[in-house]
């Protein structure tokens, strides 16, 4: 049934046995709704790219999600076996082609950009990236398999193109910028060091510990500074609408990504909650050599927009930022943090469905001797190829193993529940027959 091409953003691309993403899928590319500039996700934009401005930062926004393996992990570092190749959590146009998982695949076509403009736009040294990105992965309230991320990074020439010898300048060079940020006074809990032998290394062919602590200073003092800006603003909002609002709190937390090192997240204190913001990290020094940039370090950090949109507008699901419902989005102005007035709830309508998988199937690791690997982001994508936006969330209820067949059971609860309408239970049951129908189609499964 697989059509032998996809035409993507008016390319037509050759289909393959890796080819997994369907056309609903692909019915989302070209909205661009963070170019709406009433939408929430502009407005979100906006006030994220109002902190990193010209003429350091050139905001750019990138339309085709269409890149190639390459960019997306190769170049970036991803091992080969990284799970995030996988089918069941990307989806791929073809064998060489996905549609990005991240913002970070442009990074390589971005540095190489700053170094092609040296010339021309010698003051440009960073830059913001909005472009939508498509996951295969779980269905609730807050995933959804195309949202937003925000990608930034900032770079330094280095004046000597032996990058250790250069290390005292570099460093008082960084420092500088670092002065010229406003300070804070919102509570920091930052309670490791820089650099971790093991677990956050520093790149020691290339940097001195000096050049990174301040390309670290520099990092964690804009990031503090934007997201304060932003829960500022959402703090303003939620109080307006009567909610006790504590003061802000951040913390800084070891993370691990394959092109950055060392590497960090960014929490957030927020009723009640540590919320991860962001991850981020001193560029590996090996991309920028790959890009054309080899004698400029920096950093980088990326973002998911509908997290931050979400609270910033009090939105409590996904799904409406997709909506074309005037009642969702005559709710927003540009420029403006409104806190988003619920038009009815309407009544969820619930569907468990259980099933055995088939005899040589196995949950997680690799499939051996033939076997089928079962992956839940499959169930997911079946789901989601039906019921499209009318399914709220789908969980895992009940899973055990036959003591004497050694077989294993599922049983997943649909919901299902439109934001704009309410579904009569005929039109859930037809949606749910259809599910079942093509879980066994396309996983083989038994239905109990
Ligand atoms: N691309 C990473 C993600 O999607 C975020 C990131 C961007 C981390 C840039 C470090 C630097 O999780």
């Amino acid at each position: 049934t697989q059509k032998s091409t996809l035409k993507i953003e008016d390319e037509t691309h050759k289909t393959d046995e890796w080819t997994n993403t369907p056309d609903t899928i692909l019915s989302h590319v070209g909205r661009r709704l963070y170019l709406d500039e009433n939408h929430p996700l502009a407005i979100t934009r906006q006030l994220i790219e109002s902190q990193f401005t010209g003429p350091d930062f050139g905001n750019y926004s990138e339309k085709n999600p269409v890149v190639s393996t390459k960019n997306n992990f190769d170049v970036l570092g991803f091992p080969e076996d990284h799970p995030g190749r996988s089918r069941t959590d990307t989806y791929y146009v073809n064998d060489k082609t996905v549609l990005r998982t991240h913002t970070s695949a442009h990074q390589r076509a971005y540095f190489q950009q700053i170094s092609r403009n040296e010339k021309t736009r010698p003051d440009e040294v960073g830059y913001t990236i909005i472009a939508d990105v498509y996951r295969r992965d779980a269905i609730d309230r807050s995933h959804y398999p195309v949202f937003h991320q925000m990608e930034a990074a900032r770079l330094w020439k280095r004046p000597d193109t032996n990058p250790l010898a250069a290390s005292k300048e570099t460093t008082a060079m960084i420092m500088a910028d670092l002065e010229k940020l406003p300070s804070h006074d919102v509570v920091v809990e930052d309670p490791n060091p820089t650099l971790h032998d093991q677990r956050n290394p520093l790149q020691d062919k290339h940097h001195s510990v000096e050049e990174v602590e301040a390309v670290a200073a520099h990092l964690k003092r804009s990031l503090e500074l934007m997201v304060i800006k932003i829960f500022t603003e959402a703090s303003k909002a939620a109080s307006k609408g009567g909610a006790e609002v504590e003061p802000l709190k951040v913390r800084w937390i070891e993370a691990y990504f394959p092109f950055t090192s060392p590497s960090w997240e960014l929490e957030v204190f927020w009723q009640g909650d540590w919320l991860e913001i962001l991850g981020c990290g001193v560029i590996k020094q090996d991309l920028l050599i790959n890009s054309d940039v080899p004698n400029r370090m920096g950093w980088a950090f990326g973002l998911g927009l509908e997290r931050i949109a979400m609270l910033l507008f009090n939105i409590p699901d996904i799904r409406l930022f997709w909506s074309k419902d005037a009642r969702f989005l005559s709710q927003f102005r540009a420029g403006e943090i409104t806190r988003f007035e619920p038009f009815s709830k309407h009544p969820a309508c619930y569907k468990d469905v259980a099933f055995w998988l088939p005899p040589a199937a196995v949950t997680g690791g690799s499939a051996a001797g033939g076997a089928v690997p079962f992956h839940e982001n499959d169930v997911m994508e079946i789901v989601r190829g039906i019921g499209g936006d009318l399914v709220e969330d789908v969980t895992l209820i009940d899973e055990f193993t036959h003591p004497k067949t050694a077989r294993k059971s599922m049983c997943y609860r649909i919901n299902y529940r439109s934001l704009e309408r309410t579904l009569t239970n005929e039109e859930s049951n037809e949606l749910n027959l259809k599910v079942r129908e093509k879980l066994v189609e396309e996983l083989g499964v038994e239905l109990r």
